[in-house]
């Protein structure tokens, strides 16, 4: 189901193939004493470019879709196709940003943005040389030779950003990755993030709890409730960017974050009420 914000002009139909198409996904957690219905029948399209965010609470399954797209976490039912061809995305077209910094704690910043340079056998020579422009992008130019615990933990979560974009990977996999920043610097982040979807025409999953981030920066909104995790409503924002903060105030963009909101808020007050039953 996809609902159009109502102020704005519609979007141009996807006839093409889209370049991630996720049908009927659905993941079960089995351990030893018990079953989690993690996902239920997730069905939705990537557009080649296209910036689709996740909203959800905590436990919906954002992360565990995202790990699915990935390869790292198998399915339990449905299929996920890349580029026409029954798979997930494959490691050298991904980047992946965690919702917690990850790094290594013995390799320096360097090393930990070239990390995977290594693991894909690139130039090193070139790695380091497109390491310190990421490290500009994201505000920690002359920090390469320190540690992650020389940092603070939004620098280090800035350092795993400038990681998972080494590669110039196609498709940008973000899993609440401005989780750790400090408000502005949040802000900051997502125009980078937004400027870098523009010029780089990359395909970004994005992970938020942050209803305006996500009506800021999407092309479609993926709303997923909870018990069991499952697609509540898929909105597109199809309006013209660069978006700036004035756009926020916009009708359309309120009327989106007001539905959003609502529609969440409803799923949780159902769900609690059914565990009271
Ligand atoms: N390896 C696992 N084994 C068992 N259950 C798991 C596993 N990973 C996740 N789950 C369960 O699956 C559900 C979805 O978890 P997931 O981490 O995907 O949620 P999320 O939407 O990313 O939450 P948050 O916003 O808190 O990060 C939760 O109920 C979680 O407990
Ligand atoms: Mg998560």
């Amino acid at each position: 189901m996809t609902q159009d914000v109502s102020s704005v002009t519609k979007g141009p139909p996807s006839g093409a193939e889209p370049l991630i198409r996720i049908e009927g996904v659905g993941k079960t957690f089995v351990g030893a004493a018990d079953r989690t219905v993690a996902l239920r029948d997730i069905s939705f399209d990537v557009e080649a470019g296209s910036f689709v965010s996740f909203v959800g609470p905590s436990g919906c399954g954002k992360t565990t879709l995202l790990k699915m797209c990935a390869g790292l976490i198998s399915l339990s039912t449905g299929s996920i196709s890349y580029r026409g061809a029954r798979r997930p995305i494959p490691p050298g077209d991904m980047g992946m940003v965690f919702q917690t910094a990850a790094l290594m704690p013995w390799r320096t910043v360097m090393r930990n943005i070239t990390y995977p340079a290594d693991v894909l056998h690139l130039d090193k020579r070139e790695a380091r040389s497109r390491a310190l422009e990421l490290l500009k992008l994201v505000g920690l130019e002359g920090k390469e030779s320190r540690l992650p615990q020389q940092l603070s933990g939004g620098q280090q979560q800035r350092v795993s950003i400038a990681r998972g974009l080494l590669h110039d990977p196609a498709v940008l996999l973000m899993d609440e990755p401005f989780g750790a920043l400090d408000a502005l610097t949040r802000e900051d982040m997502g125009f980078e993030l937004q400027r870098i979807h523009q010029q780089s025409g990359k395909t970004i999953l994005f992970v938020t709890h942050s209803i305006p981030e996500s009506v800021l920066l999407s092309d479609q909104i993926i709303v997923l409730g909870t018990r069991p995790g499952r697609i509540l409503k898929t909105y597109r924002v199809p309006l013209p960017r660069p978006r700036t903060i004035e756009h926020l105030q916009s009708p359309g963009m309120q009327e989106i974050s007001a539905e959003i909101r609502a529609l969440l808020s409803d799923n949780e007050s159902r769900s609690v009420g059914m565990l009271g039953d």
